[in-house]
Parts: C-alpha cells; sequence; structure tokens
C-alpha cells in the first residue's frame, strides 16, 4: 500500500512544503523514511494572502430538511470495538447539492451529562489532512487503533468526557469527504473551506436539533490555525447579520496553529537552533539570505543553498516532534501489540490506514457510500493545489476577542514545525498587555506546561513534552487543558497530587 503521509502543507507567498514522507511503495520493510521530503522556499503566484472575507449572502437554498438522518447515521458499534456507554454517529452532510459536494463526520457524545455538556468540533489541519485520522484515532478521540489495524483500545483521556466531540473531514477531498465534481479538489482554498464548514454545521444542527443552542467551541491544530478563526468569523458575521445568535459559539482554542505567515516561520529556524538541530552559521545564512516578509516574491539562490542545509541536518528528525523515535517497521502486525495512551506508537498512521480502509469499517460507520476510486488516506493527495491562505489570521482572532469569545492558544514544546517560538513571535505581533504573568499550570502533580494570560482575553499555555499532536504525546495534560478552556477556569498555578 502506497502511504505517503504528507504532513503540513503551507501556503503562503512564501511557501513551505514539508512532505512528511512516512512510507513509500517499493521501500523494504525496515528501510521506511520518517523525513521531511520536500522543503523549499518558492514564490507561487496566484494564491491570494489578501485578508479572510466571508460572502455576504448565505444561500440558504444550501439548507436541506434533515428529519431522520439522525437516526440512519447512528453507529452501532465499531468493528473491533470495546464496549462503551456513550452513542457514535457518523455520515454524509450535503454542502453542495448542484456539485454534489458531501462532508464526513465522525460525532462522538459525551461519556456522561451529554444533555448538559457543550458541543466541541475539532479540526485538522494539512491541508488536506483528516481530523479521523488524526483528531479521533490519534488524539482526543474515545478510541485508538490496536498495532493489527483491526481493533481499537479505549482512550482514557478522550475529550468526550468534557464534551460532545464532533469531528470533521475538511475541505472536500479530505478522508471520505468527496465532491462529484472532482475539479473541486484543485480549488480548495480558506475562504471555500469555511463557506463548507458553516453549511455543513447548520446543516449538522438540523440534523441533532437538541445541540442547536448549546455552548459551542471550535478547536484545531496546525493549519486549522485558519480554519478555526475563518469558522468562528463566518459564524459571528451571520449572527450578527440576523441579530440572532443562530449558533451559540462561545470561544475557540487552538494548538501549534498556523498564525501569521512571517512570525511563524522565523519562529521554525530559530527553534531548529535553540534545539541543537541546525548550527548557528544555518540559522545566519538563513535570516541574512532569506526575505521571511509575506510579500517577498523573490528568494536569492543563496537563500535556497542555506536551506538545503538545514534540510539536510534535520532529514532523519521527526519534525513533528523532534525527539520521538522513527516508524521502523511500517506495517501492521498480525497479533495486536498492548496498546499505550502515554507512549505513542510512531507507526499509528499506519494502523488507521489499515483500519479505515476496510470495507467493514467503512460500512459501520456509514462512510464512503458513493464508492470513490481512491482510498481513504490520512492526508489527502487529491488536494495538491490551493487558492486562498491570508498571511495572516490575527484580525481573526482580534475580531474573536472583541467579540467576547474565549480564546485559548496552546503549544506542545517539543513540535518543530509551528514550534512554541513561532507562536509566542505571533503573540508577540499582537502587543497585547500581560494579564496574569508567566507561570507553570500543573497536573497530577507535574508540571503540564506554562502559562501566561493577556488582557483581552487570550490565554497562552505551553504543552510541556508535546510534539505538534499533543494529545497524542500528552493525552492528561491535553485533558486537563481542554477541561479547564471549556469551563473558563485559569490553568492551576499550584501543585496538587490529583488528576483534575
Ligand atoms: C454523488 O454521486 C453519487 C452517484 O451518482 C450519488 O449517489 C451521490 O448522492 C452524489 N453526492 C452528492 C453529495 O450529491
Ligand atoms: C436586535 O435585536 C434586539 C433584541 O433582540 C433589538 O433590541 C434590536 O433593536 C435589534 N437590532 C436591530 C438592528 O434590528
Ligand atoms: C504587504 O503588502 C501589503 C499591500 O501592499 C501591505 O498592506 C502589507 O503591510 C505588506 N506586509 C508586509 C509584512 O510588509
Ligand atoms: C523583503 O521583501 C520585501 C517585499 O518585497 C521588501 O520590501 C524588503 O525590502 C525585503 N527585505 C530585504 C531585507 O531584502
Ligand atoms: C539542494 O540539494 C539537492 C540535493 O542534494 C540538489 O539537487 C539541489 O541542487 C540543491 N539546491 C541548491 C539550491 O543548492
Ligand atoms: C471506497 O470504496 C471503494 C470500493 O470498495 C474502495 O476501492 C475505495 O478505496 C474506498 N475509498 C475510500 C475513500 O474509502
Ligand atoms: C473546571 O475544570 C477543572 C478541570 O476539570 C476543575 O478542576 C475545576 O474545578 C472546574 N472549575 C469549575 C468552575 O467548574
Amino acid at each position: 500500500m502506497r502511504a505517503i503521509h504528507r504532513g503540513f502543507v503551507i501556503v503562503s507567498s512564501l511557501i513551505l512544503i514539508s512532505c512528511f514522507a512516512v512510507q513509500t511503495e517499493g521501500k523494504k520493510k525496515g528501510e521506511a523514511l520518517n523525513h521531511l521530503y520536500h522543503s523549499t522556499l518558492k514564490t507561487i503566484s496566484g494564491v491570494d494572502t489578501s485578508h479572510f472575507r466571508t460572502p455576504e449572502h448565505f444561500d440558504e437554498s444550501k439548507l436541506h430538511p434533515q428529519g431522520g438522518l439522525k437516526e440512519r447515521d447512528r453507529i452501532v458499534k465499531l468493528p473491533g470495538q470495546p464496549e462503551v456507554g456513550f452513542s457514535q454517529y457518523g455520515g454524509y452532510v450535503t454542502v453542495d447539492k448542484s456539485a454534489g459536494r458531501a462532508m464526513y463526520y465522525y460525532f462522538a457524545e459525551a461519556q456522561q451529562s451529554k444533555e448538559s455538556l457543550p458541543l466541541l468540533l475539532w479540526l485538522n489541519g494539512g491541508p488536506g489532512c483528516s481530523s479521523l485520522a488524526y483528531g479521533a484515532m490519534q488524539e482526543l478521540g474515545p478510541f485508538r487503533v490496536h498495532s493489527d489495524g483491526k481493533t481499537l483500545y479505549k482512550n482514557r483521556f478522550s475529550w468526550n468526557y468534557a464534551a460532545n466531540v464532533l469531528f470533521l473531514e475538511s475541505p472536500a477531498g479530505v478522508g471520505f469527504s468527496y465532491s462529484n465534481t472532482t475539479s473541486d479538489y484543485k480549488t480548495n482554498g480558506d475562504r471555500r473551506t469555511a463557506e463548507d464548514n458553516y453549511v455543513f454545521l447548520k446543516n449538522w444542527l438540523e440534523r441533532f436539533p437538541e445541540y442547536k443552542g448549546r455552548e459551542f467551541y471550535v478547536a484545531g491544530e496546525s493549519y486549522a490555525g485558519h480554519y478555526v478563526p475563518q469558522l468562528a468569523h463566518t459564524i459571528l458575521y451571520h449572527n450578527k447579520k440576523a441579530n440572532k445568535t443562530i449558533i451559540n459559539l462561545k470561544g475557540i482554542l487552538i494548538g501549534n496553529a498556523v498564525i501569521n505567515d512571517e512570525t511563524d516561520t522565523i519562529g521554525m529556524y530559530d527553534y531548529a537552533r535553540t534545539h541543537a538541530l541546525i548550527s548557528e552559521e544555518s540559522l545566519h545564512n538563513i535570516k541574512t539570505q532569506c526575505n521571511f516578509s509575506s510579500n517577498a516574491t523573490v528568494q536569492p539562490v543563496e537563500c535556497a543553498v542555506a536551506l538545503n542545509e538545514t534540510y539536510r541536518d534535520i532529514f532523519y528528525v521527526n519534525i513533528y516532534n523532534i525527539y520521538a523515535p522513527l516508524c521502523t517497521h511500517p506495517s501492521t502486525t498480525s497479533l495486536p501489540k498492548k496498546g499505550s495512551l502515554t507512549s505513542f506508537d510512531p507507526c499509528s498512521d499506519y494502523y488507521g490506514i489499515a483500519y479505515l480502509n476496510r470495507p467493514d469499517v467503512q460500512e459501520a460507520m456509514n462512510a464512503n457510500v458513493t464508492k470513490l476510486t481512491h482510498d481513504w488516506q490520512p492526508c489527502s493527495d487529491l488536494i495538491v493545489n490551493w487558492l486562498d491562505s491570508p498571511e495572516t489570521i490575527i484580525p481573526l482572532l482580534q475580531e474573536c476577542m472583541a467579540n467576547g469569545l474565549r480564546v485559548w492558544i496552546f503549544s506542545g514544546d517539543i513540535d518543530g514545525r509551528v514550534p512554541v517560538t513561532s507562536t509566542e513571535y505571533s503573540l508577540k505581533a499582537m502587543k497585547l498587555p500581560v494579564k496574569t504573568k508567566w507561570h507553570p499550570w500543573y497536573i497530577g502533580g507535574e508540571v503540564g506546561g506554562f502559562t501566561e494570560v493577556y488582557k483581552g482575553d487570550i490565554t497562552f499555555a505551553t504543552v510541556r513534552g508535546a510534539g505538534h499532536q499533543v494529545p497524542s504525546y500528552q493525552p492528561l495534560r491535553a485533558l486537563s487543558l481542554i477541561k479547564h478552556f471549556l469551563n473558563g477556569s485559569q490553568l492551576p498555578d499550584t501543585k496538587r497530587y490529583i488528576y483534575s
């Protein structure tokens, strides 16, 4: 099976294509490379980097009757699943009838008190990566896939202990989400993603009307640093226009998030240097030869030479967790290895690929009902083009704050791709006065990370020892973070030997 997990293509006027090739066809077992596969600074014309705007007019014809569809979407039991006491749903919501575009969702209701706990939407980034692959199956969902690719085990740190959690594969072309107009795969971008996500949500809330007025939060990581505030902006815009709360959005949470291209990029190289991955000289060359201004359209050849050296240095480092082992046996095992929640298995992508491509799994999940011609992939090969990507989403974060939304920004501190330095530089660019100064926060008798709260209101929190996919590496700390975010309490500044 071919399995290129294309990591996070970050599109900007300064394009950084990082392809994270975990395994390619024809590679012998054990020879699998886990590397930053292709990374170049290049000029791209055609990507619109101007500020995000939402279409002024909401096309009501995109809303369809949803009666009876909820029960049709119920997942009785996933193949190989342990017994659980909460309900699961999965299925398609049509977002554009004439194009034949439909988004796939997976919904895990809360373990208890589903009637009172909030609704949380989780989005992964890419662009092109699946919230089912990462969010649901490797990060914060109720199950993880065993190494046999057939059975599941429970995640006792699942975020559905704190909320009703909705995972959406977005945009069309990612995972099970599709379009019958396949040219749509070449015309994705931030704007259409936000629009489709909004249409999805409005229809989904008709299908699950008991969640209509519920407190609603949107969270995500990486390139979802764009999707999350853009969806928030769209919701705020339509609420305001209608002069009523159409969607009861209360806050947003983004982790290791793409926020501001220029500071994100500089922060990445500074992190690589301060974590002893590249030399002082390399960093100096990059900083003097490359122009990280988001308006720079031409890079001198010296910049490419300087970057080349960097890529050679970090070739065999898992850039998404610089201290993690590589996946040396990228295949499933005939018998399941004992699954561990506290020591993340670097081959997890392969278990998910095996599991989610099984016909019985797809049938149980009400997925792939139109028999798509491509495989399910954690990061889609179909998304090769991206039309628009603003150079910064800071104005949208400011808009969220001005509208009284809770805004939290977290960062796993051993991610080298969108590292903690990038996030700190982006926050600094916002020039916010400090409200609660930097201090450690605690969970389980340990320092969970560090936090600083700014006036406005925005909370920044690091998660100690976590890579790019924070809940994969530090599930207890991540669960504590989401619990505090959802109930609006500050992260605990005193050490206690209790799990909360
Ligand atoms: C896509 O086409 C298939 C086959 O014609 C059809 O069954 C399906 O409903 C279409 N999807 C949408 C979202 O219209
Ligand atoms: C919006 O609604 C509020 C109360 O629901 C009302 O007082 C106000 O006049 C409305 N504003 C507009 C512009 O219609
Ligand atoms: C890029 O150019 C735009 C329009 O010319 C300008 O508004 C913006 O401030 C520039 N950004 C930077 C980082 O120089
Ligand atoms: C970087 O590019 C921008 C936009 O083209 C330009 O204004 C700026 O002078 C450049 N900076 C350097 C150091 O060359
Ligand atoms: C970067 O390295 C690759 C492979 O070693 C080489 O083919 C390419 O010419 C180099 N590019 C520059 C600009 O040095
Ligand atoms: C959908 O089903 C077809 C036929 O079983 C299969 O070949 C294809 O890989 C599946 N695609 C996805 C995205 O699940
Ligand atoms: C908020 O959640 C945290 C973590 O579960 C808990 O310790 C705290 O007591 C809660 N606070 C409120 C006000 O509910």
